[in-house]
């Protein structure tokens, strides 16, 4: 087990680096321009999924399924298919209709750099990528491997996961939300995602749900502790950095850790939620190193 910090880091910036040539790469193999009037449609999709995520989502497949042997081609296209549900819910949650945002990734937001219309079928058929990616035998052999996937990414992405997350994150009166119900909208909206990504590695390295624990608890407190960074990122952060437009919400009245409870004490829950994650792995050794280190990128990230 490494807890020095600074080796730590280079794991993490070498997997970084890999997971996101590996990411573009097979992203750019699943989304072949055809060559009639849907060019455009493929276009905007490619536009959105390749280049300019941290892509920590299909890390977290990648780290955590390496933990129990599974093949790196698996892990990737599994962790794809989770990028797929997360690049959508950009695209849309960019919408005028909901943030209203100009800039992602450093570069004019898909219904900008497009049309809205584009956007809406983008993101519909980015969605519906993540579920074939799945459905594929090349990605798991095993049928009843692929159905456990597919319902861990559907139970994440829908009313119960992130698209329920930001319909109470939309609500007039999330001005209002006391701190349970913003730790409810911040796990649905962000962590739900989050904890797929470690537990469809799980799932990939069939770990069986009684020994899944100490995973969903780090995820849990990772996917949480990920909002907050978003949310003061959003107050402190540097718009060059980040690639998005910053000091939105609370002009928008997000109901956010740092709206109720301010910045100092958001930043020490992020903290906090940290160290209690890196906790939940004391069973594991050196093999869980990526996961502690991804942890700690998650809330000291300037992007
Ligand atoms: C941003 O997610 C939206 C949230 C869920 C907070 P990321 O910070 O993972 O976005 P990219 O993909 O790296 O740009
Ligand atoms: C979006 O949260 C979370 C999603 C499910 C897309 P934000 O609206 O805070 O994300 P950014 O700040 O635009 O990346
Ligand atoms: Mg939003
Ligand atoms: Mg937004
Ligand atoms: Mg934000």
């Amino acid at each position: 087990m490494t807890d020095d910090l600074s080796s730590g880091d280079a794991l993490l910036s070498d997997a970084l680096a890999r997971i996101q040539r590996e990411v573009d790469a097979a992203m750019a193999g699943f989304l072949p321009v055809p060559d009639d009037a849907r060019a455009p449609l493929v276009e905007a999709m490619r536009y959105a999924a390749i280049g300019g995520g941290k892509r920590v989502r299909p890390l977290l497949t990648v780290a955590t399924a390496s933990m129990y042997a599974v093949s790196r081609d698996a892990a990737v296209r599994t962790g794809c298919a989770v990028e797929a549900i997360h690049v959508y819910s950009l695209v849309h949650d960019d919408l005028p209709c909901m943030d209203d945002d100009e800039t992602r990734h450093g570069k004019p937001t898909l219904h900008k750099a497009y049309d809205e219309a584009t956007a809406v079928l983008a993101g519909d058929s980015l969605h519906a990528l993540a579920f074939e990616i799945l459905s594929m035998p090349e990605t798991a052999g095993d049928p009843f491997v692929r159905a456990e996937l597919t319902a861990a990414l559907a139970a994440a992405s829908g009313w119960n996961g992130m698209a329920g997350g930001q319909m109470m994150d939309m609500a007039a009166s999330a001005g209002d939300y006391d701190l349970p119900t913003i730790t409810r909208l911040q796990q649905l909206k962000t962590g739900a995602l989050l904890g797929a990504a470690v537990e469809m590695g799980a799932i990939l390295g069939r770990v069986p749900e009684e020994g899944r624990g100490h995973l969903r608890a780090y995820a849990r407190d990772i996917g949480l502790a990920f909002q907050i960074a978003d949310d003061l990122l959003d107050i402190e952060g540097d718009e060059q950095a980040a690639g998005k437009a910053l000091r939105k919400d609370e002009s928008a009245g997000k109901a956010t850790f740092v709206s109720l409870m301010g910045v100092e004490a958001a930043r020490m829950q992020a903290r906090a939620l940290v160290d209690q994650a890196v906790g939940h792995l004391a069973a594991h050794g050196d093999e869980a190193d990526l996961l502690r280190s991804l942890a700690r990128f998650i809330v000291e990230r300037d992007r």
